[in-house]
Formats: C-alpha cells, sequence, structure tokens
C-alpha cells in the first residue's frame, strides 16, 4: 500500500488512520489533461494501478467504518477532483446529496438563488424556505448588479454556470468580488462546466458542487455528486454532513466515476467540438427561433418555432439522438423542458441538447431531418 497522505478524513475521532492514495508531487503544475488521467491512482511498488473497488462497510481492529472515514474507492476520485479544482473534495450519493450537504454545511440564512437554473436544486431550496430554514432571494443570475444588490446582507449567494437549461453564464469573477465584500459564501455549481472549463475556487467559491453522474462519469451508468472546498472548516462541516446524513457514494459508483473522468477531457473535446458545429447549423435553420450556447461546453439550448408541439414532434423524430432526460454522456440526449412543472418559466420550444461523441455528419442528419 503506499504511504499514508495527509488527509482528513483519516484523522477522524483519533481512529486508526487508513492509507490512502498520496497526491502525486511534480517540480512544475500538470496541466488538467494530465491530472485527469494521473491523480488518485496507488503509487506504491506493486501496488494496481487504478484503486480497487473496497466493498467493505466494516475494517478491523480500527474503529473505521465507511460512513464516517470513507474508503479508499471514494478517496482515489476525492483525489482527483480536489487535485483538478484546487481542493479538497468530498464524494456523495448523488449531485442532490451535495447540494443538501452544502446547505448543511454552511447553513445560511439568507440565500441568494438564481431564478432559472437545475430545478431540482431551486425545489430543494423552495422546501428549506418552507419550513422557515432559509429565506431565498432570486435574482437573474446574469445581471451581475442585481447580485450585488441581494448579496446585501445575505450569508450565501449560490451561482450555477452555465445554468440548466437556458445556459446563462455567470460573470464568476464579478460575483466573487462582490460576495467577499457582502461577507457571503459564494456556492458554484459548475455541473455543465465540469472541472476542466472553470475552476470557481480561483474566483473565491467556498463550495464548488458537480453532479457527477454528468460529464465526470459520461456514459449515463452511475449516480454520484461532489463537493470541493479549499476551506479546512467547510471541508470538515461537509464530512459532517456526510456522516450524519448518511448519502455516501457506492463504491462502484466512485470507481467508475473515476474510470470517467480519465476520459473527460477526450470526451469533453469531441463533444465541444460537435456541439460548435451544430450551433452553427442551427444558427442557420429557418425552423430555429434561438440559439444558446456559451461559446464552449457541450451543452446547447435552441427554440424551435411554433412551441411545445414543434418542440415535441422534433424529440419524437430523432433516431440516433436520445429522447432522455438527463445528459453529460458521450451519447446526444435532447428533451423541452418547459413540459416539467420546475422548468414552466423557461420558453415553451426549448429544447436542452447534451451533446455527445458521436459521429458529426450523422448528429446533424438526424437533427435535421427532425426538424423537416
Ligand atoms: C446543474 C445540476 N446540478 C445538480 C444536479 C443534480 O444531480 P444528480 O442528478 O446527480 O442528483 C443536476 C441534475 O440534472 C444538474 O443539472
Amino acid at each position: 500500500m503506499p504511504a499514508v497522505s495527509a488527509c482528513s478524513l483519516c484523522q477522524h475521532d483519533g481512529m486508526t488512520a487508513r492509507e490512502f492514495p498520496p497526491r502525486l508531487r511534480t517540480q512544475h503544475s500538470l496541466s488538467p489533461r494530465t491530472v485527469a488521467v494521473t491523480s488518485g491512482r496507488p503509487t506504491g511498488v506493486g501496488s494496481p494501478l487504478n484503486q480497487p473497488i473496497v466493498l467493505a462497510s466494516n475494517f478491523r481492529s480500527s474503529g473505521n467504518y465507511s460512513r464516517d472515514q470513507g474508503t479508499e474507492t471514494w478517496v482515489a476520485l476525492e483525489t482527483a477532483i480536489g487535485d483538478l479544482e484546487g481542493g479538497r473534495a468530498v464524494a456523495f450519493a448523488s449531485g442532490m446529496a451535495a447540494a443538501a450537504a452544502t446547505i448543511y454545511a454552511l447553513a445560511p440564512a439568507v440565500v441568494v438563488v438564481p431564478s432559472v437554473s437545475y430545478m431540482g436544486v431551486r425545489a430543494l431550496l423552495s422546501e428549506y424556505e418552507t419550513q422557515g430554514q432559509v429565506q431565498l432571494r432570486p435574482v437573474d443570475i446574469t445581471n451581475t448588479t442585481a447580485v450585488a444588490e441581494a448579496a446585501r446582507g445575505a450569508d450565501v449567494v449560490w451561482v450555477e454556470t452555465p445554468t440548466n437549461p437556458t445556459l446563462d453564464v455567470a460573470d464568476l469573477e464579478a460575483i466573487g468580488h462582490i460576495s467577499k465584500e457582502a461577507g457571503a459564501q459564494m456556492v458554484v455549481d459548475s455541473t455543465f462546466a465540469t472541472p476542466l472549463l472553470q475552476r470557481p475556487i480561483e474566483h473565491g467559491a467556498a463550495i464548488v458542487i458537480h453532479s457527477g453522474t454528468k460529464f465526470i462519469g459520461g456514459h449515463s451508468d452511475l449516480l454520484i455528486g461532489l463537493c470541493v472546498t479549499a476551506d479546512d472548516h467547510v471541508f470538515d462541516r461537509l464530512h459532517k454532513a456526510r456522516t450524519l446524513q448518511g448519502a455516501t457514494p457506492g463504491a462502484l459508483e466512485a470507481f467508475l466515476a473515476l474510470r470517467g473522468l480519465r476520459t473527460m477531457p477526450l470526451r469533453l473535446e469531441a463533444s465541444q467540438h460537435n456541439a460548435a458545429l451544430l450551433v452553427s447549423h442551427l444558427r442557420d435553420h429557418p425552423a430555429i427561433e434561438d440559439v444558446r450556447y456559451p461559446g464552449q461546453g457541450a451543452m446547447v439550448s435552441f427554440v424551435v418555432r411554433g412551441g411545445a408541439a414543434a418542440a415535441d414532434a422534433v424529440c419524437d423524430r430523432v433516431l440516433v439522438i436520445v429522447a432522455a432526460t438527463s445528459l453529460g454522456g458521450v451519447e446526444t440526449t435532447i428533451e423541452r423542458r418547459q413540459k416539467y412543472a420546475g422548468d414552466a418559466h423557461v420558453h415553451p420550444g426549448l429544447l436542452r441538447m447534451s451533446v455527445g461523441i458521436e459521429d458529426i455528419t450523422d448528429l446533424w442528419a438526424d437533427l435535421a431531418a427532425a426538424l423537416e
């Protein structure tokens, strides 16, 4: 086994430390592409290249229990995501569990929230508001002046960028400064950007959230969530949230998410290439009213002329592209979002598309035929 790392997971309750993968130390800082491939691997002589799937809740003569101390499989994933984001990660059972742990960890009374963003997280925050635990201040997250006004006296400024499903982009640098000046903690749901396209901790984020279910896993075969922080106190609170709320990741899921991460740079590159080409075709297409694309990433949203019925018809007719609700996989998926009560305020004809790595000629032929 590798040498013991200085991991605070090992130090809880004075129990015996288990051995976790140490961080790779090199003379120069590695590119994210290299970090995605190399981080979180066991390094000892004779050790396996991949951290094995630890299927154990209980550990001999140590008091260790995986809900408290974690497992090597989780920590391998956490090490890699932490290295990419520039902080320390805690893995959870899903992105929603990571969002819930964030609220637990920061215990805010007043939260600035994007008025259009992932409906699940907004529903969670609204539940807390209904129960009187938080007060929400919804804002257009692209309107930095409005964010600054709302941030006064707030405890947390919750940013999602790019947003789900309208792909709005927030000015992270400005909101980082605004939050600091207001004495609020900035939380950034960076699921759509992935750890490769933005590093919110550099802009002062207290917590970065990922639904690892999406681009990190990349194959639509698991649920996992991650919170990343550079603040030791916040890390301890997140860890405590997982221990007490029990939203722990599965061993197989953690293994698969790390395996997915290894190829994320390549997948994202291919998806972005496809997305950019689809966007240019869509912008010229007479059946399309509006195209939303942040200029990078694999998510594209567009509005079909003719509203809900026309957009539904496109989803019914695609053959290569899959009509499905989730995103971030190797396969291209498409969905009309306004059909959900939580997204009732978006344009009825808006289709959100997660662009995969298929051949672009096949993708455009499929979409063009469905748009006819
Ligand atoms: C931006 C964003 N955050 C969080 C989540 C929740 O993630 P999960 O489905 O892994 O719980 C989602 C899910 O779609 C999402 O799109």
